[in-house]
Formats: structure tokens, sequence, C-alpha cells
């Protein structure tokens, strides 16, 4: 053998089957764009196979064909996309992909399913070394379910060899009551797999061109078919409707948080506590019940976060603390303090040890190191300065109706409760403002602004006009003494 042919010889394709149209999801939306722990399916299948770091990737398309390509150019841009045709099946499926990969390839074929997200690329790698040493022209992936509805079953000879592979709905009695099934998992020789697709007919049960037809086809021709059993059937656990998305979900997840407390990280209540696979965590971050943790959302060491908190693509910084708060797109920078009952907006930026306190709802502003903005506000295209203090009650009026304006209120300025901005308005550095000021006006430093109408008190008014009412009695009793 050549030099030329070893190395060809151990070049790989990975093969993803996403063309099917998962009609048992029940959704408008393509089955394999449904997502786990925020990615996609084939999310999942595609960093498996990037993991594998094969010469070519090709992702069999069909069904919502355009839905699912966008996210797999973006996911995986050097994945070849590969239309199959009217025929359906998945023989059909990876006989449109070997035609697409180029001749010149006669590697070993890793055959997936975009439906099946947790089969992770160890146990690919275990499949592919145990396909080589057995120079088998075809291995499959099995377990043994205790429950093997849906799946096709592995039917083997006397000797324990792999014969054939049987649709659930084209089985007999007792091949259906096999328990090992096929996980549609594979690796094959591209010229084998190539051949004995082209002689795979539709005559079953759905009339489709099946991929499993090759096991038999191929170990009736005397070709080395192997089956690697695997123990973790859950890993194999393929994704038809949307029970079974839940129960791996549940699956993915429990794996996710168990990851992170054994990094360090203390999660009160596992079973309520969702993160999604790109998410970030420091040792000593403190998770408390009822909280999602989304998107890219990194968070740094002894923080806590929840109870009851969502944070999508937001990052928290060391020692900060996020209390009862929903945020996307957000900072929250080391020591801060933000909630209960918060709401971040995107561009919101607390600064150091700053604090956002209830009912307060920012987007797109800046607070700097110690700004506060404690109570019933809201916060728009601002920037509020180092050590400034914002009333209870504050309002940037940042919407004219047509434009959004900015607000931008300077250093250690205090403002008086219930304020309104209403930009564009500029507060300079050290400026304070009278309670209930509506601010029009640029504030110069150091000033006081206030707004308001000086108050008038109509003396004994309640008594003489609401005579017999409560307000009425308590009045006279205030100002004549109790009997
Ligand atoms: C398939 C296997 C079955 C195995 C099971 C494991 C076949 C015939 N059956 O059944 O033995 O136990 O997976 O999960 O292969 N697809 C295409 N083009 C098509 C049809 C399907 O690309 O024309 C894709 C689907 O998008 C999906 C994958 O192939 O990602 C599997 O198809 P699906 O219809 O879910 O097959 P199963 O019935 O689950
Ligand atoms: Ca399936």
């Amino acid at each position: 053998m050549g030099l030329n042919e070893r190395m060809s010889d151990a070049s790989l394709a990975v093969v993803v089957l996403a063309a099917g149209q998962g009609t048992r999801m029940k959704s408008s939306r393509a089955k394999v764009l449904h997502e786990l722990s925020g990615v996609p399916l084939i999310g999942h299948v595609l960093a498996t196979a990037q993991a594998l770091e094969p010469d070519h990737v090709a992702v069999v398309v069909r069904h919502q064909r355009d839905e699912v390509a966008e996210f797999v150019t973006e996911f995986s841009p050097e994945a070849l996309m590969v239309d199959q045709d009217e025929v359906p099946g998945t023989g059909r499926a990876l006989e449109v992909a070997l035609e697409a990969l180029p001749t010149a390839f006669t590697g070993d074929v890793v055959v997936i399913s975009g439906d099946v997200p947790l089969l992770d690329s160890d146990t690919l790698r275990a499949v592919i070394a145990h396909h080589r040493d057995q120079a088998a022209v075809a291995t499959l992936i099995t377990t043994v379910l205790e429950d093997p509805t849906g799946y096709g079953r592995v039917v083997r000879d006397d000797h324990g060899l792999v014969q054939k592979v049987v649709e659930e709905r084209d089985a007999s009695t007792a091949e259906a009551a096999l328990q090992e099934v096929n996980a549609g998992a594979y690796v094959f020789q591209r010229a084998a797999v190539s051949d004995a697709l082209a002689g795979v007919g539709t005559h079953n049960a759905q009339g489709e061109k099946y991929l499993t037809d090759v096991v038999e086809a191929l170990s009736q021709a005397g070709s080395a078919v192997q089956a690697v059993r695997v123990e973790d059937s859950w890993l194999l656990e393929g994704i038809n409707d949307k029970a079974q998305l839940g129960d791996v979900q549940a699956r993915l997840n429990s794996m996710i948080v168990r990851g992170w407390q054994l990094a360090g990280v203390t999660i009160v209540d596992p079973a309520s506590c969702f993160i999604d696979v790109g998410v970030e965590l420091a040792p000593d971050v403190t998770i408390l019940p009822g909280v999602q943790l989304q998107g890219q959302t990194v968070i740094e060491s002894n923080a806590t976060i929840g109870p009851d908190t969502t944070l999508l693509d937001t990052s928290v910084g060391e020692g900060a603390s996020v209390v009862r708060t929903h945020a996307e797109g957000a900072e929250i920078a080391a020591g801060a303090s933000v909630g209960p009952f918060s709401y971040l907006r995107p561009g919101a930026s607390v600064g150091e040890d700053g604090k956002v306190g209830a009912f307060v709802e920012i987007k797109n502003s800046i607070l700097h190191r110690g700004a506060k903005v404690p109570h019933l506000s809201y916060i728009g295209d601002a920037e509020i300065g180092e050590g400034t203090n914002i009333g209870a009650g504050a309002i940037t009026a940042n919407y004219d109706g047509v434009q959004k304006h900015q607000t931008t209120i300077g250093a250690h300025v205090k403002t008086g409760s219930h304020t309104v901005f209403v930009a564009p308005v500029e507060i300079g550095d050290g400026a304070y403002g009278a309670a209930g000021a509506v601010i029009r006006r640029s504030v110069p430093p150091g000033a006081l602004a206030m707004s308001v109408s000086t108050q008038r008190n109509v003396e004994g008014w309640v008594e003489a006009n609401r005579k017999g009412t409560p307000s009425a009695d308590a009045a006279s009793q205030a100002s004549h003494g109790k009997k």
C-alpha cells in the first residue's frame, strides 16, 4: 500500500442527515431547528461533526431547506449543503451526499442524524477506531432498550453477526420483540456503501429508500458488517416528537448543571435551573432556584444569581448580586446589585458597585461606578455618572414620538423623587434636583433644579366641602382634638 493510499484511507467525511419532514413534531418549525439548551438540534450534531476534524462535512437538506441551510451555513460555514431530491428515505439522503463528495475521496464516511443530538464525538471516535481495526465495510451503532418502540431492530444470526436492520413498521412479531436497536449512526467505507445503496429499493411500509437496507445487502454479499453496542442508551436518543424533545432537554440540562457543579459552581436546585450550552460560569458562582442562564451569558466568581432570574447574553462581574431579575444583552459589573424585580434591556450597563433596585427598567444606558437607580424608574438612552443617586420614580422621557433622545447626568448628582428628564437634556456634576422636578433645560454643575409650582393650602376645604365623610371627620378630629 503506497503512502498516498494510506493517507486517503485514514480520511474522513461526516454526513449529517437533516432532510426529513419531522411530521411527528407537529410543528411549523423544521425538526432539526428545535432548540435544546439554546442550540438547535442540528447545531449539537454539527458541533459533534466538527470535533471529529473530518476532511468533509455534508449536510443533506430538503424539508424547510432554506431555514435549515441558513442555520447550517452560519454555524458551519465549511459544510457542504446537499439537496435531496424527491426520492424519500435515509438511504437516498446518503446517496445524494456521496454524489456530492469529491470523487477522489475514498475514506470512511460517518453518517449521523440531525435529530440525535447527544451522540458525542468520543463515542464516534471509538466506533471509527473499531471500524478501522476490523477493516469493516460498515459499522453501526446499536444499543439495547427496554422499550425499543419506534427504532429499527437489529437482527443477528446464530453467530451473533449482524444480518439486517428491520424498521418497526416492517418487522415481524419476533423481530419487533428484539430490544437491540439501530441508533441511526454508522461508519461506512465510501465505495462499499455507495455500491450497496445503488441496489436498495423502496419496497417497504413507507415506500422510502432505507439506509438500513444496506446492512442486509452488505452482509449477504459476505462483507464485514460490525456493530458497536453502546451502554449509555440515552446518548443515542432520537427526537421525533416533542415528548422526546422534552426528555432529552431534561437529560442534557442535568448534564450541563452537573458539569458546572463539578467545576465549582453552587447550584442549589438543579431541577429548577436551566443553563444553555453557550454559558460560562466561574467557580464559586452561586445559583439559587428558578434561574435560566441563556445564550452567551458569562458570570464571574462569587456572584449570586436568583432566585427566579433570567439572564440572556448578559455578563455579571465578580461578587455581583442579581435577584428576581430579567436581563437581556446587559452588563452588570463587579460588586453591583440588581433587583429584586429589575428589567435590564439590551445595552444596559450597570457599573461597579452600582445598584438597580425594585421595579426599575433600564435600556441602552450606562451607569458608571457606584451610580444607583434604586426604586421604580425607567432609564433609557442615558448616561449616569459615578456616584450619582437617582431618586425614586425617575423617568427619562427619551422618546418624542419620532426619535429617541439622550439624557446625560454627571457624577455625584442627587435627583429628587419623581423626576422627569425630558431628553435631550444634561445635568452637570454635583447638581441636585428637587422632588417632582420636570427637567426640560440643562442643569449646570452644582445647581439645584426645581420646576414645581408653589404649593397652596386651602384651609378647612375638606370639612366644608366633604361633610360627613371619614376624611372630614378625621380632619375635624385633628383640628379640634379628640373628644
Ligand atoms: C431511523 C432509522 C432507524 C433508527 C432510527 C434511530 C432508517 C430507515 N431508520 O429511523 O433504523 O432506529 O433512525 O434514530 O434509517 N432524513 C433525511 N431524508 C429522508 C428521511 C430522513 O435526511 O428522506 C433524515 C431526517 O431528517 C433525520 C434522519 O434522517 O435526521 C432520520 O430520519 P427519521 O425519519 O427520523 O428516521 P427514524 O424513523 O427515526
Ligand atoms: Ca429519527
